[in-house]
């Protein structure tokens, strides 16, 4: 068993790595080598346990992208390639269409207090009005700052789940945490009214009622409550330019059938929204925010029906072409790691320093043209075109092709298959040629 690894230094850790086998001196070197400076390294050193080294991600940015009439640069942390490329493409032809319209539907975030008790709620709910007092109450000195800033608890529910499990019971409380993420301060509230639970049952009730056993109390990532609208829309005959030559009538129709099967077919409706989930997991991660959170709470959201289906809607009528999305996304731009990372904090402020209501907006629109761009490739010329254009440039650059090698595979492969290895013969035989 390892013990006290986390009370190492860094260095100590990767020596321990070395001489475990876990890792040879070179690969330790490699670790070194992702250093950054003192102050710097020891703020990200902060953020997580154990750590050995730094790991990169690109962060790229997406121009033109307009959202309710004002422009934007939108920095996008992925590890995907043609995310960045295909969100960048997609923002410039809507910028020209109307830009993404946005609005924000709901910023309600919630906790759950569960808990074991041998009473029902006939004998309970009239003490409710007593007992919700005695909860706010006991958080009161909690939400100072947050009522400050015009949050705060915004309300608070009981139900009796006891036909369900034996016993159980749930507090659902609702938080406003304005441009907060909230986490620690709706975990923060939701502790210390689990701490006075059982002391407002040991007051009400006698005998075994007298004693109630909270099983947890945590934020639920579910907040159905926090959602956000995007809407792209324009004229049927404004498509011509995406639409791959079929025209814009066939393009509009085959984009609405693509949108039409994901709303039937779960298997399709996973690899749809993720499609859209490339473009706000990029912002989310940029900013430093929780992807899994925001993640977790849109595909729980798209199976609120009782089946998986399409997060977004499109209708093509009356001359018009409209796609739409209507998601969840609790995210922040104060506190967590959303000031705390260098990066995250640089993104913000080039974001302009948006509220978390504007962020949620951002989010959402980078995840439409994500999500746009999808399906435009693939009910036009099929996702691997792009994909492949992309992977060509990636070898090209790796094989160290002149421009004018550039220009001559870009010409073959666009009729021919892109391999790593089809490219370095292609470029042998142009340069055994000279
Ligand atoms: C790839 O990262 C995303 C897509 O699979 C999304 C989709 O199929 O809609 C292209």
């Amino acid at each position: 068993m390892i013990e006290g690894f986390s009370r190492l230094s860094k260095a100590e850790r990767r020596e321990r790595l070395v001489d475990h086998g876990v890792i040879a001196q070179e690969q330790k070197k490699q670790l070194e080598a992702f250093d950054l400076r003192d102050e710097q390294q020891a703020t990200l050193d902060n953020i997580a346990e154990n750590t050995i080294a730094n790991y990169y991600l690109p962060m790229g940015i997406v121009p033109n992208v307009y959202i309710n009439g004002k422009h934007y640069w939108v920095p996008m942390v992925t590890e995907e390639s043609s995310v960045i490329a295909a969100a960048a493409y997609a923002a410039k032809f809507w910028a020209q269409h109307g830009g993404f319209r946005t609005k924000v539907v709901g910023t309600t975030k919630l906790g759950q207090i569960h808990f074991f008790w041998a009473g029902n709620a006939s004998e309970l709910n009239p003490l409710w009005a007593e007992l919700e007092q005695q909860l706010l109450k006991s958080s009161e000195y909690l939400s100072e700052n947050m009522q400050k800033r015009g949050g705060g608890i915004i309300g608070i529910e009981y139900e009796d789940f006891s036909h369900l499990i034996p016993q159980y019971h749930r507090i659902h409380v609702y938080f406003n945490t304005v441009d907060a993420m909230g986490a620690n301060y709706i975990n923060s509230c939701l502790e210390a009214m689990a701490k006075e639970l059982p002391v407002f049952m040991g007051q009400h009730f006698s005998n075994e009622k007298a004693h109630c056993e909270v099983n947890m109390a945590i934020l639920s990532n579910y907040t159905p409550e926090c959602l956000v609208e995007c809407t792209l829309e324009c004229r049927i005959e404004e498509l011509e330019a995406v639409s791959g030559g079929m025209g814009s009538e066939k393009f509009a129709d085959r984009f609405s059938k693509a949108i039409a099967i994901a709303q039937v077919d779960p298997y399709r409706a996973v690899t749809h929204n993720k499609g859209i989930y490339n473009g706000i997991d990029a912002v989310v991660i940029a900013t430093g925010n929780d992807f899994r959170a925001v993640e977790a709470c849109g595909h729980a959201y798209a199976a609120r029906g009782g089946q998986y289906t399409s997060l977004s809607q499109c209708k093509v009528e009356n001359g018009l072409f409209r796609f739409s999305v209507t998601i969840p996304m609790a995210v922040g731009t104060v506190g967590g790691l959303t000031r705390a990372h260098p990066m995250a904090a640089l993104a913000l402020e080039i974001l302009g320093n948006p509220s978390a209501e504007e962020l949620m907006q951002i989010a959402a629109s980078m995840g439409m043209a994500n999500h746009f761009a999808a399906i435009r490739a693939l009910v036009t010329t099929g996702i691997q075109k792009g994909h492949m254009k992309m992977h060509l440039g990636k070898i090209l650059q790796h094989l160290q092709a002149s421009d004018h090698e550039y220009e001559m595979a870009l010409k073959h492969f666009a009729t021919h298959e892109v391999s790593f290895k089809a490219v370095a013969d292609f470029l042998q035989h142009q340069r055994a040629k000279k």
